[in-house]
């Protein structure tokens, strides 16, 4: 029996609604964790939290709000992924599939040897996995720069190549979306992650090739974007 009450989730009372503490619940009581800690991050569409469970491990727990989710971007984002085409411009609808598609994404890149947190559980808008860190959850990218910056970028670029194999494209990739965990990079927030055969997957690819480019450069690593897109599809 979980020791879990309601009346703690009640605590969080501000940042969730009545919904989502149900469903924290729920999922406590069928022991999947004891009690949210402290929040990790409160992001433009989630917020993070860390979670004790009972042999005092950690696991992550991604909520996304339902109130003030920007569901009009996520609906043209997701929309173009060949996997919800024949989804409506519902808001929970989205929101429920926007945390499906994360978890669907992490496990995907997890199968494909893409360093990802492994994907646990997702209900409705909650989405739980693996805490990468120790303590204290992994720093960004942005904030701990790597000490050999050559191999970390190459490790970055094989990833990247991985996914694309796998059919897969990150979206949202920079320094803000990649911890530096013990000197090696774990790609994390894939719910912008699409399929190859969608059609604004290459749009985002260039993008992702981009965004990291422009951070190789600050960490004093010349890569070229065209050489980067070459290896990572295989394509001139
Ligand atoms: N599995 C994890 N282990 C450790 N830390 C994590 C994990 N997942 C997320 N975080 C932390 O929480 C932050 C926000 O997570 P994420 O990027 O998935 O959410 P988000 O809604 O996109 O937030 P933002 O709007 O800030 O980008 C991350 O930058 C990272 O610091
Ligand atoms: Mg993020």
């Amino acid at each position: 029996m979980a020791k879990i009450t309601r009346e703690k989730f009640k605590t969080w009372g501000n940042v969730f609604d009545q919904f989502t503490v149900r469903n924290l619940f729920e999922l406590s009581s069928k022991g999947h964790f004891e009690a949210l800690k402290s929040p990790i991050s409160i992001g433009k569409e989630a917020n993070i939290f860390s979670a004790e469970r009972e042999d005092g491990s950690l696991i992550v727990v991604k909520i996304y709000r339902l109130e003030t989710c920007d569901f009009n971007r996520m609906y043209d984002y997701i929309k173009y992924d060949a996997r919800y085409l024949n989804l409506k411009a519902k808001k929970r609808e989205i929101i429920f599939s926007w945390a499906q598609r994360e978890f669907r994404n992490l496990m995907k890149s997890r199968e494909a040897g893409v360093r990802v947190p492994l994907p646990i559980h997702c209900k409705d808008n909650i989405l739980l996995m693996e805490h990468i860190g120790g303590k204290e959850a992994a720093p960004k990218l942005k904030d701990a720069h790597p000490d050999d910056a050559e191999k970390f970028a190459d490790k970055i670029i094989d990833y990247m190549k991985k996914m694309y194999s796998a059919g897969l494209v990150h979206g949202d990739l920079s320094e803000f979306n990649i911890l530096n965990w013990n000197e090696k990079p774990v790609f994390i927030d894939m719910s912008q992650g699409t399929i190859v055969r969608s059609a604004n997957s290459e749009e985002l690819l260039d993008r992702d090739i981009k965004n990291m480019c422009r951070f190789f450069r600050k960490t004093g690593v010349k890569r070229e974007e065209a050489d980067v897109k070459k290896k990572i599809t295989g394509k001139e």
